[in-house]
């Protein structure tokens, strides 16, 4: 027998939104716009150019951390975090499963073996406890990530790091501007990897930015972005040689100058950005709390949240049923990543049973609208129609 509900838009009842509340929208303002504009017609288009320059200090101020290298991806800055390091092919390198693929794709780019990790079944980050268990005489590394802009307990897993001689890369794309421990993300892992993508909490169209306090892995960093060669030293040093020389492998990894002129503006409006953010997640907190059968993501101790998602944890036998109910209701509410084990391309790293905080967290995570530009009203019939749905469960 099928249950209906007549009320419910699912079943034909009025919804609560007749125009959809979209999912995300980056925030560009006239400032970004004119400030592209200046950077092209001053004819610098190409990388590493004045704006990217101007970028990479404001952003490494920004963070608090010696070094921000502006680049075309967060998926190459991860690429480039393990191309400096030249570890031996087959060394290996635990990435949580649950996360998108360009996580696994930095080590594999460069020979190097994936571990997937279980993650915590509250929140989606790499679980600190079962931590130790994957580390063999091979592993080389551990690249955390900042789920849904939540760091995880980065304390902990350096501990563990530094223990048995690990490389830490902290897979921050998502995580711009939230704090752990009262600093910037981008201050705990050996390298930190932030992207720009259109879809995060501010954004160069495409881009993304490794930030690190190793001197030495920054400077081998701007050569391997930029096709193996000493131009960033050349450029900066005014050195009179008129050449600069091939001195490393590498690719082509750096920014247009429209893209950093993007980044200035954008980065001077994250703070606002971010704020806007926090004052939706405080609603839907308030609104939502004490609804049976709906949970929110566990928040790391000693986070200052940047609210790049905002999940909820639903019941796993329904959570398909709801998504459709609010979308129904004009609310687009999705789902996130499939686990890298279910992915065709990782599916012999693992089945289910190796990843039940995985598997949990992903059959119960359902992600609602949230971005600065989200109206006063949308944000309430986003709530009112969570609220609705969840009446009839
Ligand atoms: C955790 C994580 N890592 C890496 C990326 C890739 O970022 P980009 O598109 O800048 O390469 C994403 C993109 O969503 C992500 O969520």
């Amino acid at each position: 027998m099928t249950i209906t509900h007549p009320e419910l838009a699912i079943d034909g009842g009025e919804p609560i939104s007749k125009e959809p509340v979209l999912i995300h929208k980056p925030s560009i303002t006239d400032e970004d716009v004119r400030s592209v504009a200046e950077a092209m017609r001053s004819t610098f288009v190409s990388g590493d150019g004045p704006a990217c320059r101007e970028f990479e200090k404001k952003l490494a101020a920004y963070l608090g951390v010696k070094h921000a290298l502006f680049l075309t991806s967060c998926t190459v800055a991860l690429d480039l975090a393990f191309m400096a390091k030249g570890f031996p092919a087959g060394s290996e390198v635990i990435v949580p499963n649950f996360t998108y693929t360009s996580t696994a794709l930095g080590p594999i780019l460069n020979n190097l073996k994936v571990v997937l990790a279980d993650v915590r079944p509250d929140n989606g980050n790499l679980d600190v406890e079962k931590l130790e268990s994957y580390i063999t005489e091979k592993t080389v590394a551990i690249c955390p990530v900042d789920y849904a802009g939540n760091p995880p307990e980065m304390d902990e897993i350096n501990a563990i790091a530094k223990k048995h001689g690990l490389y830490v890369v902290q897979d921050t794309a998502q995580s711009i501007g939230s704090k752990y421990k009262g600093r910037y993300t981008g201050n705990q892992g050996d390298a930190s990897t932030f992207s720009f993508h259109g879809t995060k909490n501010m954004t160069t169209g495409e881009g993304g930015a490794l930030v690190t306090n190793d001197d030495e892995l920054a400077d081998l960093i701007k050569i391997m972005r930029e096709k193996g060669t000493d131009k960033y030293a050349f450029l900066t040093d005014n050195r009179t040689r008129g050449y600069y020389e091939y001195v490393n492998k590498g690719s082509s990894y750096v920014q247009s100058n429209i893209n950093g002129a993007m980044g200035i503006t954008q980065l001077d409006r994250l703070e606002a950005m971010n704020a806007r953010r926090r004052e939706i997640a405080e609603y839907y907190l308030d609104q939502l709390t004490g609804i049976p059968q709906l949970d929110f993501l566990k928040l790391t101790e000693g986070v200052e949240h940047n609210w790049h998602l905002f999940g909820i944890l639903v019941p796993p036998a329904r959570k398909y049923w709801v998504m459709d109910a609010l979308r129904a209701e004009g609310v687009l509410a999705n789902v996130h990543y499939t686990p890298l084990h279910r992915n065709k391309y990782y599916e012999h790293l693992g089945t289910d049973d190796d990843f039940p905080g995985s598997m949990t967290f992903f059959n119960r995570l359902l992600r609602l609208p949230i971005y600065p530009s989200l109206t006063d009203g949308e944000m309430e019939k986003v709530a009112a129609a969570v609220k609705k749905v969840f009446t009839q469960l």
